[in-house]
């Protein structure tokens, strides 16, 4: 027999196959006998013995393809010989099952007509059926006819009244005619999931898998449908009762028919399996031919998985890049408006200086001052030092003319100032830029800290250069530059030191920031306590004259090596908490040259110059303005070009400071006149 033969052959070829190494795929028909009443395909590469009509083919790589894509066509395809349904001799048809799998591929659109079948019956001349909605089953003369003796399920892609179809999804069990028994919209009970129904699409381009089982005893038959990855599922879609010992002959084919109807499709069977009287043998779905891939091409699975990562993470970088723009807009951004476009080569970029300090690093930490922080850079093109002041100014208002004036005085060049390069300006900021002086500020060296004892201090003649130098630098901005410039905040720690130790002034001009910024109401009076010029306190007002007043007190400091004021335990040892006080004190009982700094007493210095010092620094911090010389005369007795005039200790009482500042202005002035009808010079040129 040849299907004995084809087992015997096929068994052989497994064997071999199997030694040779996996060419599996080759031994897709493990059909067996009649007699044993199965028979299974698992793919339909090899198997020649199908009876193929119309349109249908089989493909190299195994799967039946009952239609070719063409519209208006059909296909069948039988198994060869026919098999005997009923049980001899009464005719009872008995018990059998049917798996199969199936694939429609709409081949341009997503949708295909008009469907397929799987049917029994007792011809396989089918050259008389119809395409279209007919299925390639039945025609107009002979659907409904029980002549036929057709059992089939229609897995039906379009919807046509005329057989009374339940929509263009679904599954049916037809008897003789197209018109369905039983339909049921395609999908499958998910024993996974409680039996939930899920709907299925038959043009899904997926495989899936049907079981038609027919019991000869009950006569029921039941359909089921599943995804081809799914167990079979223990509901079935479609069930009816039906006795088919009144439909089907004794004899009978088993096979496939699909029709296009006018839309292109193709309806492909990939494996199938058949028991009478037996479950139907499974179906090894590894072994199965994947679908054609035609007309628009779904993503591939690579593609689904990759491009949604992909774009994920391109999302997640653009994200990333903006933010860290913006984040590195905010972290350099500055203030800048129009009127600054003239300043241009005064202004610094942010980031220049941001980088210049290494992110306003600690370690670059220079010292704090009563306006803010001052760190050390080195500006990135030019490798410039510089020093850097952060200063935080909220206020907008005046900031116009201060930055105007910040300006004009860094184009002040001597070589007691320190130069102001530029400034930057933030929110809330403003960042001025010095030239670096790399000995730091002179009170470092005035007032050596406990850990630095063994630091040498400053010697006269070096502190006397140092005097005269700020003198120099301070007399530039009162007289000699084209604008009166006051300091407004002269003392030690705003003298810095260059690499040659010259005295340079620093930090000029920015007490006029808060001066006429802000509002009346927080409008203080700056400077430095103990370097106040007492009518300053009254006034407000800084003139030269204050300038000079803090350039004495500032004198004294570097001669007596003493803070203008000591806190009063200090005080204790040394007689009285201020400087100024315990000058006049020593001078009053003649013992002015004790007051010079104990460092260095005993040395080998000047003690004429000392004298003048200290006496110039108390002409300088005299209480009344008229009697303090200008900067220009303190440069004439620095340099000895001019004699300081005779001040007795006793006509000038430093300590009627007090009295003044608590009674007022009318005190003040009568004293003037006391002072100068007592014949003090006071050659005035009361600031200009
Ligand atoms: N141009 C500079 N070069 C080197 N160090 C500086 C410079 N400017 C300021 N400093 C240091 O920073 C400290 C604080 O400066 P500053 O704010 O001017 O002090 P203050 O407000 O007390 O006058 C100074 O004591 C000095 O050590
Ligand atoms: C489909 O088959 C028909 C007849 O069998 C043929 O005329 C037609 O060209 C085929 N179409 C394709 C796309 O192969
Ligand atoms: C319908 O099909 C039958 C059986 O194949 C055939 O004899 C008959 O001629 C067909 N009728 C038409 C109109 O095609
Ligand atoms: C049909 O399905 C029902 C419900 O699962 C089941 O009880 C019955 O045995 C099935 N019949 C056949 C012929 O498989
Ligand atoms: C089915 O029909 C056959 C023949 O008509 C009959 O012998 C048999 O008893 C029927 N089976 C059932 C379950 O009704």
């Amino acid at each position: 027999m040849e299907h004995q033969s084809t087992l015997g052959f096929s068994l052989q070829l497994h064997i071999l196959l199997s030694l040779a190494l996996s060419l599996a795929s080759f031994t897709t028909v493990t059909a067996t006998s009649e007699e044993e009443g199965q028979f299974v395909y698992s793919g339909f590469s090899g198997s020649t013995d199908l009876t193929l009509d119309g349109t249908a083919t089989v493909t190299p790589d195994g799967v039946l393809k009952l239609t070719n894509g063409t519209v208006h066509l059909k296909g069948h395809a039988f198994y060869p010989t026919p098999w005997q349904f009923s049980k001899s001799p009464n005719g009872v048809v008995q018990s059998f099952s049917i798996i199969f799998v199936f694939g429609m591929v709409p081949v341009y659109s997503d949708q295909c007509t008009d469907g397929m079948t799987f049917f029994i019956s007792p011809t396989k001349d089918f050259s008389g059926a119809q395409t279209s909605q007919y299925l390639g089953l039945l025609n107009i003369t002979n659907d409904g006819k029980s002549s036929n003796h057709i059992f089939a399920v229609e897995l039906d892609s379009s919807q046509n009244t005329e057989f009374k179809d339940i929509d263009d999804n679904h599954v049916g069990i037809n008897i003789n005619s197209l018109t369905s028994t039983e339909a049921r919209p395609a999908g499958f009970y998910d024993d996974k999931n409680n039996g939930v129904f899920n709907s299925l699409s038959l043009v899904s381009r997926k495989e899936m898998q049907v079981w038609v089982d027919y019991d000869g005893d009950t006569t029921q038959i039941n359909v089921t449908l599943a995804p081809l990855k799914v167990a079979k599922p223990l509901m079935p879609l479609v069930s009816t009762t039906k006795n088919l010992s009144t439909v089907l002959q004794d004899q009978s084919y088993v096979g496939f028919s699909a029709s296009t109807g006018p839309i292109d499709s193709l309806y492909c069977v990939l494996g199938w399996s058949l028991g009478i009287n037996r479950p139907a043998p499974d179906i090894d779905i590894t072994k199965l031919p994947k679908l054609p891939r035609i007309g628009p091409k779904p993503q591939s699975k690579v593609l689904e998985i990759v491009l949604p990562i992909a774009t994920a993470i391109f999302i997640f970088l653009v994200g990333t890049t903006i933010i860290l723009l913006v984040r590195r807009r905010m972290r350099y951004a500055e203030l800048h408006e129009d009127w600054e476009d003239e300043y241009g080569p005064h202004r610094f970029s942010y980031k220049d200086l941001f980088h210049a300090t290494q992110g306003f690093h600690d370690a670059n930490l220079l010292g704090r001052g009563g306006f803010g922080k001052v760190y050390k850079g080195v500006l990135p093109v030019s490798k410039l030092e510089v020093a850097v002041k952060r200063v935080s100014h909220e206020s907008k208002q005046g900031i116009k003319e201060f930055i105007a004036e910040i300006v004009s005085i860094g184009r002040i060049r001597h070589r007691n100032i320190v130069q102001l390069l530029g400034y930057c300006r933030r929110k809330g900021e403003l960042l001025l830029v010095y030239d670096y002086m790399s000995n730091g500020s002179l009170d470092k060296y005035l007032y050596l800290q406990e850990e630095e004892e063994h630091k040498p201090t400053l010697d006269w003649a070096r502190r006397f250069e140092i005097i005269k130098g700020v003198a120099s630098g301070l007399f530039y901005l009162h007289e000699r530059w084209e604008k009166v410039v006051i300091h407004r905040d002269i003392k030690a720690s705003n003298v810095l030191l260059d690499s040659e130790m010259n005295g340079r002034l620093g930090d000029f001009g920015l007490s006029r920031l808060y001066d006429h910024g802000t509002d009346p109401q927080t409008t203080r009076v700056v400077g430095t306590m103990g370097y106040f010029a007492p009518e300053l306190a009254r006034t407000g007002k800084a003139t030269p004259l204050t300038d000079v007043y803090a350039f004495g007190i500032f004198i004294l400091e570097v001669t007596c090596g003493r803070r203008p004021i000591i806190d009063s335990n200090q005080a204790e040892e040394v007689g009285s908490d201020i400087l100024i006080d315990w000058v006049v004190e020593h001078w009053s009982k003649g013992s002015l040259a004790d007051t010079l700094d104990m460092r260095l007493q005993g040395s080998n210095c000047n003690l004429d110059e000392v004298c003048l010092a200290l006496k110039l620094g108390l002409l300088c911090a005299h209480p009344f303005g008229n009697v303090r010389p200008s900067m220009r005369q303190v440069m004439q007795y620095l340099d000895g070009e001019m004699l300081l005039p005779e001040l007795m200790p006793t006509n000038v009482s430093y300590s009627m400071m007090a009295v003044m500042q608590n009674d007022g202005f009318s005190q003040y002035t009568s004293l003037t006149d006391t002072v100068s009808s007592n014949g003090v010079t006071s050659s005035l040129s009361t600031g200009r």
